[in-house]
């Protein structure tokens, strides 16, 4: 979900409705805003996006201080009556939450038992009651109060009809920032919706409250300490976050990726010791060396990306190293050992599986360290140092960009890795060359984007997809088949090609496609041979390969990516899957960006 607020000079919807949009990407189900005026706060809520909210605001709505919400929803169904902002029984209290609160059925009894009737199902609900009823004192300390009373997780704000000149903020567990303007200040979940306004930042912890005005903030805890945050500078510009000449921000994060590549790579090439510069890991080469592990967290797609990564660090350092779900990871008592590398890896840096995957490892003692594309999240400020992403906003839900560069950040981090053990010089220097190679490399693929959507168009009308791919080739699978049912909606499913033949061979027909993952490598005439099976079961294969490979009869269906050192090619095969996807969703005319049922930043379990 997202959060907007604005105290200042301004009337506050347009803002408020500006940065809702800019948040959309967050949940899109329902969205509301309450807006204070003379004679009370107007609250105003819809099913649906922002724009159907934007055409249901009444056209005299003149107050300068509101707060806007938009949800993805976890209690309750998307009803109106369940979009946030909530209110108190007499309508003076008005609260925007993400995140969950845990004793939100116990809170509801209590409650309910003293007479507050619910016009809800949702957990927020019981904040604006309780704030209601503790006292008459100022917002923020009945805020206080309420909090008190509360388990859980939560970013919070919150206006009070009687208090107009402010809205309190809260945070635990769920990202909120200010924004620091001329006499007018901002409130959100994170910079997307601040950028057009103010570059001037300040990032609220876990257990820090937050009083606004138009002309001042102050920070402090809930036990009444003031924590004097200062702000500080964000490097976002307002075109990071605009769709452009594109038709849709996924396009633009697939075009922009030669270019953010060669940005992320900038001063991390070490060509004296053929080795990555990697300081904000805050490592010795002495500590780095000690590692004989490594554990990838992460969800989703950077889950994948992270089976890639534990490949390169196999690979090119020779230590073990395993990926796995950070929202399992939590919940089986897993073992930490001081000799593990931790990183978990997330573009949003707010996923709260991995974020709580992160304080599990840090709470039995492990070392962690992130590579995270949002600067300042939460997880980079818990993480002990990291690798951050540096791919700039990405907007669309199903993530393009940001998982190239987790590609290339694990690859910078399997070459130090190896370079402090035994890699060796020659081989630093063909892992350099090649990491130089990529923006350039991408670029072919991205000029092949007419033949790709031509596949992609031919692959949308089928139901049932196989992705299938070995070793470094199946995690690209994996990604592929993701992305494609993400956008697409239709079924696509991974699968080792080495596995076919042990059952999935049995659903192969005409109407089930299959993409097969073929690289120039030891494997090629094996994935060669599987995927001529499915040929000769009557299955139509599309095949993302390397220009040289003989493909026999698989030839007519197949998309080349330039070869770069073999290591490295991982990243550069998972750019047609990128495509595939898309062209797929444009050809079934789907909202791309939004994907039904799916959120960006998943910052609730
Ligand atoms: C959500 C998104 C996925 C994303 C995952 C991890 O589930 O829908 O597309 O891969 O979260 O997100 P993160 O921000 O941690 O990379």
């Amino acid at each position: 979900c997202g959060i907007v607020g604005y105290v200042g000079r301004q009337p506050a919807a347009p803002i408020l409705i500006e940065g809702l949009t800019r948040l959309e990407y967050r949940g899109y189900d329902s969205a509301g805003l309450a807006v204070l005026g003379s004679s009370g706060a107007t609250v105003v809520r819809r099913v649906g996006r922002v724009r159907e909210l934007e055409a249901a605001l009444p056209k005299r709505l003149a107050g300068t201080v509101g707060i806007g919400h938009t949800r993805w929803a976890t209690h309750g169904p998307a009803t109106e009556a369940n979009a946030h902002p909530h209110s108190s029984e007499d309508g003076r209290i008005s609260v925007v939450h993400n995140g969950i609160i845990d004793n939100a059925g116990a809170l509801r009894a209590r409650l309910g038992a003293e007479g507050v009737t619910f016009s809800s199902d949702t957990d927020t609900e019981v904040l604006a009651h309780l704030v209601a009823r503790s006292g008459a004192g100022a917002l923020e300390d009945r805020v206080v109060d309420a909090l008190e009373q509360v388990v859980g997780t939560y970013a919070v704000a919150v206006l009070d009809a009687d208090q107009p000149d402010r809205v309190v903020v809260a945070r635990n567990g769920s990202p909120l920032i200010i924004g620091v303007g001329d006499r007018e200040m901002f409130v959100a979940s994170d910079v997307s919706a601040l950028v057009r306004h103010t570059s001037s930042v300040v990032h609220l912890d876990d257990g820090e409250l937050a009083v606004v005005t138009a002309k001042d903030y102050r920070t402090f805890t809930r036990d009444s300490h003031d924590t004097g945050r200062v702000p500080t500078e964000i490097e976002v510009s307002a075109d990071d976050v605009e769709i452009g000449a594109h038709g849709h921000f996924m396009a633009k994060e697939i075009a922009e990726q030669p270019e953010t590549v060669a940005r992320m790579l900038r001063g991390r090439l070490d060509t004296r010791f053929d080795t990555a510069r990697l300081d904000g890991l805050n490592l010795s080469p002495r500590e780095l060396r000690a590692f004989r592990r490594v554990k990838i967290l992460g969800c989703g797609s950077a889950y994948y990306v992270g089976e890639l990564g534990a490949l390169m660090i196999e690979e090119l350092a020779r230590i073990p190293a395993h990926a796995e779900a950070a929202s399992e990871f939590r919940y089986r008592n897993p073992i930490i050992e001081p000799d593990t590398l931790y990183v978990a890896v997330s573009q949003s840096g707010e996923t709260a599986d991995t974020a709580f995957a992160v304080r599990e490892i840090k709470r039995k003692g492990g070392q962690v360290v992130g590579l995270v594309n949002v600067v300042g999240s939460t997880i980079a400020r818990e993480c002990e140092g990291g690798i951050y992403l540096h791919a700039g906003p990405e907007i669309a839900v199903a993530s393009t960009k940001a998982l190239t560069h987790m590609g290339v950040g694990f690859a910078l981090l399997a070459l130090l890795l190896g370079r402090v053990r035994d890699l060796s010089v020659a081989d630093g220097q063909r892992i350099i060359a090649g990491l130089e190679r990529l923006p350039a490399d991408i670029e072919a693929v991205l000029a092949d984007e007419e033949r790709i959507a031509g596949l992609a168009t031919e692959l949308s009308s089928a139901d049932s997809l196989f992705f299938i791919g070995r070793v470094r080739g199946y995690p690209v699978a994996r990604e592929g088949a993701q992305k494609f049912k993400e956008i697409s909606y239709r079924h696509a499913e991974a699968y080792q090609t080495s596995e076919l033949k042990h059952g999935p061979l049995a659903l192969i027909e005409e109407s089930r496609p299959t993409v097969a993952v073929i690289p120039d490598d030891e494997l090629t005439d094996r994935n060669l041979a599987a995927a001529e099976q499915v040929l000769a079961r009557g299955g139509r294969v599309v095949a993302i390969s390397h220009p040289g490979v003989d493909l026999g009869p698989l030839d007519d269906r197949r998309v080349d990516v330039p070869r770069n050192e073999v290591e490295l090619d991982p990243i550069l095969l998972m750019i047609p899957m990128q495509l595939l996807a898309y062209h797929a969703a444009v050809a079934l005319g789907l909202d791309i960006d939004k994907p039904r049922n799916l959120a960006k930043s998943v910052t609730v379990e």
